[in-house]
């Protein structure tokens, strides 16, 4: 009896912490590109995923993966949609979230936002869904993360948000000017929240093959695979935290200058 008890209490030991302790992520913008790829790997890893897109019914291969996947939840979510972040939240309400991952991002209309057209309704759009909707996202989602282990608000950003980098080649102003702005919303953010263990970061995918990269006219050397991107994002996700976050933090590893 006391031999079995011994052993139950060990099975215990090793089971509980990863079925009671498996870490959350939510993902937007989860149903193609790098949110697909990184939804993918989540759930493979056994993390709990909450993957969002805007439309699940057309969200072929995120449905797929939730069906293959336990751990993996698909939610519509439009971050520019006010009723339909709130929504979330509170369907998750008591739910601890390790890592809010604001993925979601457009590139906008490559022809109205240069030198010759810029059309400023267009460049509103972008900065709906590139910075107010991530900042919607941490405001209501603070206390889901708040009640987690890693505390981690981490969004999206780019090279093309960087000032140091804007030398040779302009162009995507409502792109630049979006990703700049969540630069400075995120910073702001964590030195508010910093006291509070939470973990605001910016992190950057590099130059990945997705619909947005094509649609930018780039595709020359020097871009990457969805897999390649999601594998240093892993890595870069895992390791920040509140000594080394600051300057946003390439897939590979490289600090991204202001
Ligand atoms: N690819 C690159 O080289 C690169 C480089 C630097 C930074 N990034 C950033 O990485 C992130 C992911 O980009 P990606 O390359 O994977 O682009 P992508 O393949 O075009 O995917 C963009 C994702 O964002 C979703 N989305 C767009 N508007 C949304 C909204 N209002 N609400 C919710 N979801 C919305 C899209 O959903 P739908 O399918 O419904 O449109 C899609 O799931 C973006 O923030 C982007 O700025 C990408």
């Amino acid at each position: 009896m006391h031999k079995f008890i011994r052993t139950i209490t060990v099975v215990l030991a090793v089971l509980l912490p990863s079925i009671v302790s498996a870490e959350t992520i939510l993902i937007t913008g989860s149903n193609r590109g790098i949110g697909l790829g990184l939804a993918e790997s989540y759930a493979e890893k056994g993390w709990r995923v909450i993957a969002t897109a805007r439309n699940p019914g057309r969200a072929e291969e995120l449905n797929a993966l939730a069906a293959k996947h336990d751990n993996l939840t698909v939610d519509e979510l439009d971050v520019t949609d006010d009723s339909e972040i709130a929504a979330l939240a509170e369907k998750y309400n008591g739910t601890a979230i390790d890592v809010l991952l604001n993925n979601a991002g457009i590139l906008g209309d490559i022809d109205k936002q240069n030198a010759q057209n810029i059309d400023y309704d267009e460049i509103k759009f972008i900065m709906d869904v590139n910075v107010y909707g991530p900042m919607k996202m941490a405001k209501a989602f603070l206390s889901h993360v708040g009640a987690s282990e890693q505390k981690k608000i981490l969004t999206m950003t780019s090279g093309l948000g960087s000032m140091t980098l804007t030398q040779r080649l302009g162009r995507f102003y409502g792109y630049r000017m979006s990703k700049a702005a969540v630069n400075m919303a995120m910073r702001a953010m964590h030195a508010d929240l910093k006291g509070q263990g939470y973990v605001i970061g910016l992190i950057a995918p590099g130059q990945v093959q997705t619909e947005l990269l094509f649609a930018s006219g780039f595709r020359g050397p020097g871009s990457i695979t969805v897999d390649e991107s999601v594998a240093g994002l892993l890595n870069v996700i895992d390791s920040v935290n509140a000594e080394t976050v600051g300057l946003p933090i390439n897939y590979d590893g490289q600090a991204i200058p202001w």
